[in-house]
């Protein structure tokens, strides 16, 4: 990994989300049907459909990192588009990875003191070690806290929190049966009358239902204004990514508690 920009200045890691195994696994599955082809011709056809896919997660790869339009920070910048706070006192960013909205909240609100916590599993290559250190290069250490701990049972009592976001995270929590669940959870932590605006795969019906279902059922928890925006209905998403398992069924539900 690169730390340095042109300048020779320390640069932050916020990875892409498309790691580099999606690229280098079909394409090396596509090598090996290419090589038994010769014992199974029809093994071509296999190997044509692994470089393919292949090239579509490079593709992606290249349309979420910054010489590619920066789509990743702009999926993230449309969670806190939506954060109706006036930045006063403490928010929460559940499944931080590196930290990317954490250090936005920051940006945003210089008088506001923000956590993010993670699981930090094998999945992503992200850690509390590249959060702390990418805060500092941002230069907002003193304003951020990262904590180990699963969405599913955050560690902080009922209230905590004036503001809360999350961004596709839910869906990836292992822990959790019933995704809706981590919406409750996140929302425990937040004061009544506290903000708050999450980002998942909340169009994926299989996972959450009908979206007019789901915003109903946190209007039936008491949350008193809830909202819910389509992410992949915005410009700055390329239609090759609005396949369902890429940004094709993501959307914002947000509002106030
Ligand atoms: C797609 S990444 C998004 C990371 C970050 N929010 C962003 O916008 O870059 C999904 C994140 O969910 C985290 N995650 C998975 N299971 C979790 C859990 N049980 N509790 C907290 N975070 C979890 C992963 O470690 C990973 O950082």
């Amino acid at each position: 990994m690169n730390t340095l920009n042109t300048l020779g200045v320390e640069k932050p890691d916020y990875s892409n989300w498309v790691s580099t195994r999606f690229v280098y696994i079909p394409a090396g599955l596509g090598l090996l049907c290419v090589g038994l082809s010769i014992v199974a011709p029809v093994l071509i056809v296999v190997a044509v459909l692994f470089f393919l896919m292949s090239l579509y997660f490079l593709y992606a790869r290249y349309r979420f990192s910054p010489a590619g339009g920066n789509v990743q920070a702009q999926v993230q910048d449309l969670v806190l588009a939506h954060l109706d706070w006036d930045g006063q006192g403490k928010a929460l960013d559940v499944g931080c990875g590196n930290g990317p909205l954490t250090i936005k909240l920051a940006h945003k609100y210089p008088n506001a003191q923000v956590t993010g916590i993670d699981a930090w599993g094998e999945m992503w290559e992200y850690s509390r070690r590249v959060c702390d250190r990418n805060a500092m290069i941002e230069e907002v250490a003193a304003q951020t806290t990262f904590q180990k701990a699963t969405a599913s049972a955050l560690p902080f009592a009922d209230e905590s929190f004036d503001a809360a976001v999350s961004n596709l995270v839910f869906h990836e929590v292992r822990d959790a049966k019933d995704k809706r669940e981590l919406i409750r959870e996140a929302l425990r932590v937040v004061k009544k009358g506290g903000r708050f605006a999450f980002q998942d795969l909340f169009q994926w019906k299989s996972i959450y239902g009908e979206t007019d279902e789901l915003v109903a059922t946190l209007k039936s928890w008491g949350i008193t204004k809830v909202a819910f925006i389509k992410t992949s209905d915005a410009a700055f998403i390329p239609t090759a990514l609005k396949l369902p398992f890429m940004v094709g069924t993501i959307g914002v539900l947000y509002g106030e508690k």
